[in-house]
């Protein structure tokens, strides 16, 4: 089943938003295998962002994911890459649609408290950066035959 990888980021964590968030991807029907509280460094903070590097805002942007507590977690279920980023929002808070994560919760785009993979690959790769093999689960949880159905 797909999985990808969903950071609440030091502003999330700052303003009390886990709970809320982490409570959108499972009413949705998203299943969380692998969760933790991480301090990255900024060269952490780099190799994730590292697409971003020739971005002026990318120094930035790396000193803000490392100057907290990063809420890591791997979030699997059908489709969810794509759809992670629906609940996601878009970039720009200013211009993400209410309902959405970042359009209800944040307001620029530099605070904007979520990040989710953009592709199968990306999700490949940032998952295997943030999580070692054994920090992931892999169980069969009673509400997948309501989600999902049986056949
Ligand atoms: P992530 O899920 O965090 O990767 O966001 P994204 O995929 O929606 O956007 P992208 O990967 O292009 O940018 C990564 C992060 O850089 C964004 O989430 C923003 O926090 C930040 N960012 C992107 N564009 C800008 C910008 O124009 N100015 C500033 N200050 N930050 C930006
Ligand atoms: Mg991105």
């Amino acid at each position: 089943m797909e999985r990808t990888f969903i950071a609440i980021k030091p502003d999330g964590v700052q303003r009390g938003l886990i709970s809320e968030i982490i409570a959108r991807f499972e009413r949705k029907g998203f299943k969380l295998v692998a969760i933790k509280l991480v301090n990255p460094t900024k060269s952490f903070a780099q190799k994730h962002y590292h697409d971003l590097k020739e971005r002026p805002f990318f120094d930035g942007l790396c000193d803000f994911l490392s100057s907290g507590p990063v809420l890591a977690m791997v979030w699997e279920g059908e489709g969810v890459i794509k759809y992670g980023r629906k609940l996601i929002g878009a970039t720009d808070p200013q211009k993400s649609e209410p309902g959405t994560i970042r359009g209800d919760l944040a307001v620029v785009v530099g605070r904007n408290i979520i990040h989710g993979s953009d592709g199968p690959e990306t999700a490949k790769d940032e998952i295997n950066l943030w999580f070692k093999p054994e920090e992931l689960t892999s169980y069969t949880s009673n509400q997948e035959k309501w989600v999902y159905g049986v056949n």
